[in-house]
């Protein structure tokens, strides 16, 4: 590969005193905007006591409110954005699993933005100008596949707009179109590869060099599954909708070592969940982010609920944030024990007799809630292999979680397939008689 240092933006190449400054002056310019255009923030910071010319420092965004989930639904559809509807360019929606959903806004130049970091991103995961990318994000209302799309073409890459569904003829695009990229969520990634193998295709053979996964959590052993079923790198790429879309962090190729965060853009902060009281670096908790040149819809100190932590940088000056662990949201709680849904597809992954597929099912029984793992065997596993899988694995979550589960290896192809972000976690307490 090229020397990559030649190939950065002029973003990239701030110094950490000049980038301390350039993010203080957006920051102040950035609450300035949110203060004198969206009636939430002047009253939320009113009532905090605070006003935008109060941020003097960049620690001094400590003082300032939270926005939170609720913040974003209750003020639905257009109520905090900063422009008038007019100059709003493009919409975008969260999923709303429960109740409504968010609605997100972008001018001319917040599409723009949006479309340079996305590129910034797909250059640090090693690709170039002139590659072909396939883009296996859905489009539409997620901000998935348009953002990975846009980003693509402004690195100067040939887009083939996949989008999720049509697995057959995904990979025979894939054989066909020879892209050197692709941008997928990883658990679709895997459904990719069941029908490489049905179809008797080769994942190792093919053009794919890079693959660019996002959208869910996913860990150290599903890259190296991944990595090793294509023969390809497999590289992190974070965001989320409140903060522009795909293209807030991204791991740089050359360490795979968690996501360098486009800080000249998104400020990140890591907060105790609870408490609410910043961490200092190194620490794990939430992730909050402050945009600091959105137009349309700034957002100041939004609670991600993602968990993570704040490293110092070493691809790029701007920080690292860890590999996310998991959502606030996504936590079970069992019997006073924290578990993510991460840790069982660690586990997971290193049983051998089963594919990497698989679900957790809650239920509860009188007063107890129970936690089913139900992986799915590999097609050559016999039944001595599958029982040792599932005396293994309740084994593994046991001494590595501290909690009991119970396994259940179901027969291979049983579990339903992801088309884009997987739902883990099936919970049935709520029907249970009890
Ligand atoms: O998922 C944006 C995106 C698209 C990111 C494509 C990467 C690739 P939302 O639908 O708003 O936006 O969901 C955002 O997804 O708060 C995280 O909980 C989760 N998430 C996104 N990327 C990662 C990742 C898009 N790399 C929510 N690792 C976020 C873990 C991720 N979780």
């Amino acid at each position: 590969m090229a020397d990559a240092t030649e190939l950065l933006d002029t973003g990239e190449r701030l110094g950490p005193g000049e980038l301390r400054q350039l993010q203080l002056e957006r920051l102040r310019t950035s609450l300035r905007h949110a203060y004198d255009h969206v009636p939430f923030y002047r009253e939320s910071f009113d009532q905090a006591g605070v006003r935008p010319e109060d941020c003097r420092s960049l620690a001094d965004l400590a003082r300032f409110p939270f926005t939170t989930k609720a913040d974003l639904r209750e003020n639905y559809p257009y109520g905090m954005f900063a422009v008038p509807r007019e100059r709003i360019r493009r919409l975008h929606a969260s999923s709303g699993t429960t109740g409504r959903p968010t609605v997100v806004g972008y001018t001319d130049n917040d599409l723009s933005m949006w479309a340079d970091m996305v590129a910034r991103s797909i250059r640090a995961a090693g690709g170039r100008p002139g590659d072909i990318v396939h883009v296996a994000y859905g489009y539409g209302l997620f901000t998935g596949g348009l953002g990975a799309h846009y980003g693509a073409e402004r690195l100067g890459c040939t887009v083939v707009p996949a989008s999720g569904g049509m697995t057959a003829r995904q990979v025979q695009l894939i054989q066909d179109l020879r892209p050197s990229v692709i941008m997928v969520t990883p658990s679709y990634m895997l459904t990719l590869l069941d029908e490489f193998e049905r179809q008797g295709v080769d994942p190792r053979g093919t053009s794919l060099r890079v693959g660019i996964f996002g959208a869910e959590p996913w860990t150290e052993q599903m890259r190296g599954e991944i990595e090793e079923r294509f023969a390809i790198d497999a590289v992190d790429i974070y965001g989320l909708s409140e903060v522009i879309g795909p293209g807030v962090a991204q791991e740089c190729v050359e360490t795979k070592d968690g996501l360098t965060v486009w800080e000249d853009h998104f400020y990140p902060e890591v907060v105790d969940p609870i408490t609410g009281e910043v961490l200092p670096e190194g620490e794990r908790g939430e992730l909050v982010f402050t945009s600091l040149t959105k137009e349309a819809m700034p957002v100041i100190r939004y609670r991600t609920r993602d968990l993570t932590r704040l490293l110092p940088g070493t691809a790029r000056a701007f920080r690292r944030m860890e590999k996310i662990t998991g959502r606030s949201d996504d936590m079970v709680i069992l019997r006073g024990v924290n578990l993510f849904p991460t840790q069982i597809e660690e586990i997971v992954l290193r049983t051998p007799g089963v594919a990497p597929h698989f679900q957790l099912r809650l239920t509860r029984e009188g007063r107890l809630d129970r936690l089913t793992v139900r992986a799915e065997a590999r097609a050559d596993a016999g039944p001595r292999t599958r029982d040792a899988a599932a005396r293994s694995i309740a084994a593994a979550v046991k001494d590595g979680v501290g909690v009991s589960v119970d396994v259940e290896i179901v027969a291979p192809e049983s579990l339903e397939r992801s088309v884009g972000k997987i739902r883990r976690i099936v919970d049935l307490r709520g029907r249970d008689a009890g």
